[in-house]
C-alpha cells in the first residue's frame, strides 16, 4: 500500500514536470533568458537601457511604445535580434517565441479591437 502512494506520487510528479502549462514555460523561458535585461517586473533595468544607449520605453516590455507594436513584430525582434537585443530563432522555436509574444501581452490590459 505504501510503495503505491509513493508510485502515485512519483507519477503525479513527473507527468507535472512533463506537461508544463505553455504559459507557465513562457514565464519560465522569460525569467531564465529575459528577465537579466527587461527585468523581473518586465518594465526593464533603467541601468542597462543607458549602458545599450537605448530610450528606457524601448526595453519596458509593459510600456505603450512596445505592446503598440503588432504580434509580428514583437516574435520578429524576438526572433532576429535589434540593435543591442540578442537574437533568439536559434534557442526558441516559432511556437515558443509566439507564446512568449503572449506571455507578454498578458501583462498588461489589452484594449478590445
Ligand atoms: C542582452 C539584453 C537583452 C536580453 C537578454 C533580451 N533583450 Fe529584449 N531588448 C533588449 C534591448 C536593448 C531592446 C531595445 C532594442 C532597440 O529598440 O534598439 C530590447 C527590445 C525588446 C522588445 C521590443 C522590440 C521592439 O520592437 O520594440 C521585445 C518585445 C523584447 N526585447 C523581448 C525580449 C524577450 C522576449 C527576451 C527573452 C527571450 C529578451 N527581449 C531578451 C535587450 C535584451
Amino acid at each position: 500500500m505504501k510503495t503505491n502512494l509513493v508510485a502515485v506520487a512519483l507519477v503525479s510528479l513527473f507527468c507535472a514536470q512533463a506537461l508544463p502549462s505553455f504559459a507557465g514555460e513562457a514565464e519560465a523561458n522569460y525569467n531564465k533568458m529575459c528577465a537579466s535585461c527587461h527585468g523581473k517586473n518586465k518594465k526593464g533595468n533603467p541601468a542597462m537601457a543607458k549602458m545599450f544607449k537605448v530610450k528606457p520605453e524601448a526595453m519596458d516590455l509593459t510600456g505603450k511604445v512596445v505592446q503598440g507594436k503588432s504580434d509580428e513584430d514583437l516574435a520578429g525582434v524576438i526572433a532576429d535580434g535589434k540593435g543591442k537585443m540578442p537574437s533568439y530563432k536559434a534557442t526558441l522555436s516559432g511556437d515558443r517565441i509566439k507564446e512568449l509574444v503572449k506571455f507578454l501581452r498578458s501583462l498588461v490590459p489589452q484594449e478590445k479591437p
